[in-house]
């Protein structure tokens, strides 16, 4: 059947209609927040170029994570930016870390926040690579057991999801047995199991203190050119135990988060990184861009591609936006 029979504007009439056919939709439950934590006291300090985000030491830190529980914010990611670091990332595994000590300190004050934690050991690393350094290179098999004891000390400290960003190989194999070693079964792994060697970063290392001192990242993030390679890469971390799945960046890798929503029926994350955040505030401040319909154009291609969970700076600029809108 076709025109005059069929009008696609039917379905398009009025508002309340269109909310019934609406086929995706942005849940604040359905977003994590990422938040950079640093030492020190009374710390919120801006990072210049992601407006609107902050490093925070713990007491901050805890203060903001009550508001984001305020506002129906239920997820956090947590990434340490260290004052120490050597040149095996050991403030990474500290029992006594920032990582660590900010977990507890959440737990202690909003129970119910679930609270991610990233593993890699780039932040506290002097050369800023993600694993230990042999002969120029990064040492696939001499970092596993140093981002399994990260892990373990996470899930010591109460970390809901262990989230580790480093693409070694092998990495969820070793952490998930460390977890599963230490009375950790229950602790869920997501994987950063796509992740590029993308230039969209690059707001993050500054805000994170974690750009590489030398080289770059190419020998163990993915080529931005292969999209097979990203299936194996799922499919071998999901082999090794991994719970849910990420795709890293978003925006630039839709195709990949559909592939993989398509192949494997597991959760899929969706990372919408530093880089993506700052375009379009920057393209806001200029008064090119509409912020809120932006922002949540944007988001929502994440979740039409395939994405079941988005990480995100922008949660609380949709935790405003949600409620600003008439119900
Ligand atoms: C570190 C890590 C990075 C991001 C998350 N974890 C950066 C990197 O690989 O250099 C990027 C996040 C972002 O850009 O928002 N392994
Ligand atoms: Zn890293």
């Amino acid at each position: 059947m076709t025109f005059p029979i069929v009008r696609m504007r039917r379905n398009r009439r009025t508002p309340r209609i269109r909310e019934l056919v609406r086929e995706t939709e942005i849940g604040l439950h359905k977003l994590v927040y990422p938040l950079f934590v640093v030492d020190g006291e009374n710390v919120k300090s801006p990072i210049g170029a992601m407006p609107g985000c902050f490093r925070f030491s713990i007491d901050t830190l805890v203060a903001e994570v009550n508001e984001l529980a305020q506002m129906h914010i239920y997820n956090v990611i947590l990434f340490g930016v260290p004052n120490h670091k050597d040149d095996v990332g050991s403030g990474g595994y500290a029992t006594d870390g920032l990582i660590p000590r900010a977990i507890a300190a959440i737990k202690k004050s909003v129970a119910d926040m679930c609270v991610w934690a990233d593993v890699c050991l780039c932040e506290y690393t002097s050369h800023g690579h993600c694993g230990v350094i042999e002969n120029q290179t990064v040492n696939n098999d001499k970092t596993l057991p140093l981002l399994a004891e990260a892990a373990r000390v996470y899930a010591a400290a109460g970390a809901d999801i262990i989230a580790p960003s480093d693409m070694m190989d092998g990495r969820v194999d070793a952490i998930r047995t460390a977890l599963d070693d230490n009375g950790f079964e229950d602790i869920a792994i997501c994987a950063y199991s796509a992740k590029y060697a993308s230039a969209y970063y690059g707001p993050f290392r500054d805000a994170a203190h974690s750009a590489p001192g030398f080289g770059d990242r190419t020998s163990y993030q993915m080529d931005p050119a292969n999209s097979d390679e990203a299936l194996r890469e799922v499919e071998l971390d999901l082999d090794e135990g991994a719970d849910m799945v990420m795709v890293k960046p978003a925006l630039a890798y839709l195709d990949i988060v559909r592939r993989v929503k398509e192949q494997f029926m597991v959760p899929v994350v969706a990372y919408n990184v530093s880089g993506e955040y700052s375009m379009i505030k920057a393209a806001v401040q200029n008064g090119w861009i509409d912020h809120d319909r932006v922002v949540m154009e944007t988001l929502l291609s994440m979740r039409r591609a395939g994405a079941d969970i988005i990480i995100t700076y922008f949660a609380k600029d949709v935790a405003r936006i949600l409620n600003s809108q008439p119900k």
